[in-house]
């Protein structure tokens, strides 16, 4: 008996201990039960009434009959006002647990180490925080219903074996049959639920970071290598589901055949007691009760009207949902041309641009300047002045609302996506890292490239040395939103991309932020070598940068208030040698303190 209880104990051990969050709904799940219980006792009742009601009727016995319709009629009542409560108390319980384990997981999940929850992912929190609560919330009073229908019906069951101990018998086995069938179906799907749910937390994952990491996708044009690996794990998942679903059919039909067989049974011994015990003349009772089966079908005949109703509605509704991504308005759009790009790109020309973000303050206000290949050009100014933005126009996330932009004398926006985001590369200060293998992130950037060209790409940013003193080298996993990298190293692997990638323009922005000194220097120094065969625009947190560049631009509030070399301007702009030596100051400053 110990050893029974033992083993008992050990069923189900994570559905039990959540107990404690059902204590608080202690009063309304007893409510529920009875409720339940009282209802599905009431509605067991209706069958037997009915048939008092037709017998009288073939009687015609009408007094009585009337009798038993009211009586009919009141037990429907109340049956429905006792499952109208009990619904009260199943939406109140259940949705009272969603919100408490919602709220408890959000809570844990902030407690939780910081490697663990990188290390997992958001697709495995996201699936817990929604899909396993919801679920879970209604698990108990749901095995409560059934518990409670199950012993209705046994003691309906021993009541029909009491009148008559055959029909009862019939009951009783096909009791048996479902329930076994019930049970194969379930241990079945249980498995395949498992498989499903660790698929859908992988395509959960990937979206969290397709969507997160989009300026990464579309600064190095990777849109289909991600959409690839997209439908790689959706495609995972939707074989589990359609096994699933094919699975569930099929069992659905072999039930709903033993069910049938079970009524046809029923029928053909009630009938047969019946002649016996009342003979032939009740065979009209018999033909009453078979045409009494066909009420469901007109009943949801009329059902079925509302249900096409419903389906328009919700499939409407869905449509739209849909189609607010799908047909989203050509103005929210990524808009390019269909030019493809002559030869090199050998000069970027802005001509008066103008460019605000919400129609009503202008960012940039009338920014002209022109480019020519084999340079270094900086961008200085304050914060906000409009730097960082003059890079966005450029890689096309925004489109000018005034002026012109110009490549090689081409408008900007005749261009195709492809001329733009192959030889335009953004190089991100916050560069997303995808959770996979640092190997897998360099080559996000241009998937066929080999890993000898990964290495070399790696070594040019600084960071092959390092990738090899890590425990798995360029195996290793870095986490969500590389978590486990530092931010310098984030960095480099950025850097390490746009050079795989090997675009003609490079755009730095801030992207050296926050290196080291040494790293810092060896960068600047790897720009200079860039510019041998590409243009590089850089933006930079410490200005030393500028004074290599062959042009600096010098930005206040969305002008150019002055440009040139290092050392001119220098000489003639007030303002950019107050930036110039307050940076350095602040940059000896932090010097110090380190
Ligand atoms: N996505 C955006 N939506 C709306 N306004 C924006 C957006 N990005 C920038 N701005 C605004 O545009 C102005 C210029 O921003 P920008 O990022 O170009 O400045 P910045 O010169 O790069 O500054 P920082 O040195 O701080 O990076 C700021 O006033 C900023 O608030
Ligand atoms: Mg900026």
């Amino acid at each position: 008996m110990a050893k029974i209880k033992k083993q008992s104990k050990q069923k189900y051990p994570n559905l039990k201990s959540l107990r404690r969050f059902y204590s608080e709904y202690k009063f309304k799940i007893v409510g529920f039960i009875l409720l339940t219980a009282v209802a599905s006792s009431l509605a067991l009742s209706f069958p037997y009434v009915s048939s008092k009601i037709i017998l009288n009727l073939t009687e015609k016995k009408w007094d009585t009959m009337v009798i038993f319709a009211v009586v009919l009629f009141g037990l429907i009542a109340l049956e429905n006002v006792a499952g109208h409560f009990s619904d009260v108390y199943y939406t109140k319980t259940t949705n009272g647990l969603f919100f408490s384990f919602r709220k408890s997981l959000a809570y844990k999940i902030i407690d939780l180490r910081l490697s663990s929850v990188y290390d997992k992912g958001s697709g495995f929190y996201l699936e817990r925080l929604n899909e396993d609560s919801k679920e879970a919330s209604v698990v108990f009073l749901d095995i409560s219903k059934a518990i409670v229908t199950l012993i209705v019906n046994l003691a309906f069951i021993f009541y029909i074996s009491v009148l008559n101990w055959v029909l009862g018998l019939i009951f009783l086995a096909g009791l048996a049959v479902i329930i076994f069938l019930e049970y194969l179906r379930v241990s079945k799907l249980l498995f395949n639920k498992k498989q499903s749910k660790r698929a859908v937390e992988k395509v959960k994952a990937l979206e969290s970071e397709l969507l997160k990491g989009i300026k990464e996708v579309k600064g190095l044009n990777a849109k289909d290598a991600i959409v690839e690996k997209h439908s790689q794990v959706s495609k995972g998942h939707i074989d589990i589901k359609i096994r699933r679903e094919r699975y569930e059919k099929r069992m659905q039909r072999i039930i709903d055949i033993t069910k049938g067989a079970l009524d046809l049974t029923l029928l053909l011994v009630a009938g047969l007691f019946l002649l016996k015990s009342f003979g032939i003349w009740h065979v009209e009772i018999l033909a009453v009760l078979v045409i009494y089966q066909y009420k469901g079908s007109i009943y949801e005949l009329v059902a079925g009207l509302a249900k096409i109703k419903n389906h328009y509605v919700n499939g409407e509704l869905a449509a739209k949902r849909l189609n607010d991504v799908l047909k989203a308005a050509a103005e929210e759009t990524d808009m390019f041309g269909t030019e493809t790009l002559e030869g090199n790109v050998e000069s970027i020309e802005f001509k008066k641009v103008v460019f605000s973000y919400n129609e009503k303050t202008p960012v940039l206000k009338d920014i002209s300047f022109k480019v020519q290949k084999n340079s270094l050009v900086g961008f200085v100014g304050k914060s906000g002045s409009g730097k960082s933005t003059i890079f966005s126009l450029l890689t096309n996330f925004y489109k000018i609302s005034g002026g012109q932009i110009l490549i090689n004398d081409v408008d900007f926006y005749s261009l195709s996506e492809k001329a733009v985001r192959e030889t335009i590369t953004p190089v991100l200060q916050d560069p997303y890292i995808f959770n996979d293998t640092i190997l897998n992130n360099v080559k996000f950037a241009k998937f066929d490239a080999t890993n000898e060209d990964v290495f070399d790409a790696c070594r040019a940013a600084r960071l092959h040395d390092e990738i090899l003193s890590m425990k798995e080298g360029y195996d290793t996993v870095v986490g969500e939103s590389g978590a486990n990298l530092s931010g310098g190293q984030k960095q480099r692997l950025e850097i390490s991309r746009v050079i795989l990638k090997g675009p003609e323009v490079v755009l730095f922005d801030e992207a050296t932020s926050a290196l080291d000194k040494d790293n810092l220097l060896q960068i600047n120094a790897l720009m200079k070598e860039l510019k041998k065969n590409k243009t590089v625009f850089v933006i930079a947190h410490r200005l030393g940068i500028m004074r290599e560049c062959d042009t600096v631009f010098v930005l206040d509030g969305g002008k150019i208030i002055a440009s040139g070399k290092h050392e001119d301007l220098m000489q003639t702009c007030e303002y950019y040698k107050e930036l110039f030596k307050r940076n350095k100051s602040n940059e000896e400053q932090a010097n110090r303190n380190v």
